[in-house]
């Protein structure tokens, strides 16, 4: 389980995605940034040359990737850019529900339609009242006949506007807290409305939406996983995301710390490369120190999942971790590059924008550290196998005499 050595084919992997970040991603994404640019060119390539839907099993038409190797090629979207990054990694968001809780019939038909054609999925769990508290959660679904009929809105819906079909979190039952949702695969058709594109401080390529379902019907087939039991497949959806997040914000924290070592080598201040002061000297090796600790901790919440074990506690160490890291890596090389670094010309800009959303999105650095309490506090076996970690409500109420809701 130390032992993180590369495979032949995870090293071809993390090259073929790094030369794709450099000359596909990197080459337009300060353009991107500028107008929010949708990146659909950037989109095709990527699913012609298979970086995305990695995670689809070889039976409906993916890869079947494991999680570390997930992990390499997020690393490089995130060098390259994080706001392309993110358009190109949500289908596995909104996937994972499908794949963990959709019947045969479901999956080839949703997890089909991403593998054979550069179409799109979202993932709509967060609304305007429940963020964090995604059991605040208003939008409904309800029975009718052989049919669900879900209504509601859903705001911050990555790629949300471009999307060919949605898993949508719904109350099922409404006085039934977290235990009355279930998550549904919506087809996109005329009564899904896109109410808002977001205009956002960083990652402005990617696309944000608010996403209205008006009486949206879908076949009770649609259903993923049991009635009632949709918050854990979002949270067992989130363990399984989380490590592709941080991931990115290793890339993230790498692209800001390369371009600050490059400046610092060249910039002359008192006769000198500013490198040379160890004022600044110290700030590149802190820099350096927070990518690989951010990787190490990335790599082993991936590397959990591929052997069949639980990683929620190492999936929240990673993303938050990683994202308070490129956050704080992102706001040191605009340090080193001083005034320079504040102007939108030079690149640590940019990249010190898209930082702020690695701390927000997928969970907050804030929800990140109560579930590492909560875990810690209940002193959980990390090699505890995946069947079993799931509803333990004797130890949810254990914590729940430690940590106060
Ligand atoms: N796997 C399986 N089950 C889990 C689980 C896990 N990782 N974590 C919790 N559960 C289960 C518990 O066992 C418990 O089960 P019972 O009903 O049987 O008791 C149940 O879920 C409730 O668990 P908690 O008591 O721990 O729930 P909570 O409400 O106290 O805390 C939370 C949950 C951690 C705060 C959670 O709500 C959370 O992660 N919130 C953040 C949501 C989030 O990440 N949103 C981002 C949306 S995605 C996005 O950003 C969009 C985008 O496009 C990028």
């Amino acid at each position: 389980m130390v032992d993180f050595t590369l495979s032949d084919e995870q090293k071809d992997l993390r090259e073929m995605a790094h030369n794709f970040a450099e000359k596909e991603m990197r080459s337009v994404a300060f353009e991107y940034d500028k107008d929010g640019t949708w990146p659909a060119e950037v989109i095709q390539k990527a699913w012609e040359v298979g970086l995305m839907n990695t995670h689809v099993d070889e039976a409906y038409g993916g890869p079947g990737l494991d999680y570390l190797s997930g992990c390499l090629i997020e690393e490089e979207f995130g060098w390259g850019c994080s706001g392309i990054g993110t358009s190109l990694a949500a289908n596995g968001l909104a996937s994972a529900p499908v794949a963990l809780g959709g019947s045969e019939e479901i999956k080839k038909e949703f997890l089909g339609m991403l593998t054979e054609a550069p179409k799109l999925a979202s993932f709509c769990l967060t609304e305007p009242d429940a963020g964090s508290d995604v059991s605040g959660m208003k939008t409904t679904a309800t029975k009718k006949g052989d049919k669900w009929v879900i209504t509601g809105s859903k705001c911050f819906i990555t790629n949300g506007q471009y999307a060919d079909w949605y898993t949508v979190y719904a109350k099922t039952d409404k006085e039934a807290g977290h235990r009355g949702i279930s998550a549904f695969v919506v087809p996109r058709d005329d009564t899904v409305v896109i109410d808002k594109k977001e205009d956002k401080l960083g990652q402005r390529a990617s696309n944000t939406a608010t996403v209205t379902f008006n009486e949206t019907e879908i076949p009770a087939a649609n259903l993923l996983g049991e009635e009632n039991k949709g918050f854990k497949l979002a949270m067992m959806t989130l363990d399984r995301t989380r490590p592709g997040v941080a991931a990115m914000a290793v890339g993230i924290a790498r692209s800001a710390f390369e371009f600050a070592c490059e400046y610092s080598k060249e910039r002359q201040q008192f006769g000198v490369p500013i490198a040379m002061h160890q004022a600044v000297a110290f700030m590149i090796a802190d820099m350096a120190t927070k990518i690989e600790a951010g990787r190490l901790l990335t790599w082993q919440s991936g590397s959990l999942l591929d052997h069949g074990l639980r990683n929620t506690l190492a999936a929240s160490h990673a993303k938050r971790f990683a994202a308070d890291s490129a956050m704080e890596v992102a706001t040191d090389a605009v340090q080193v590059y001083g005034g320079y670094g504040f102007i939108k010309e030079y690149p640590v800009e940019k990249i010190m924008r898209d930082a702020k959303i690695m701390q927000l999105y997928e969970g907050t650095s804030q929800i990140q550290r109560l579930v590492i309490a909560k875990e810690v506090l209940m002193g959980r076996n990390v090699n505890e196998p995946i069947p079993e970690a799931i509803a333990k409500q004797d130890e949810a109420k254990a914590v729940e005499e430690v940590v106060p809701a």
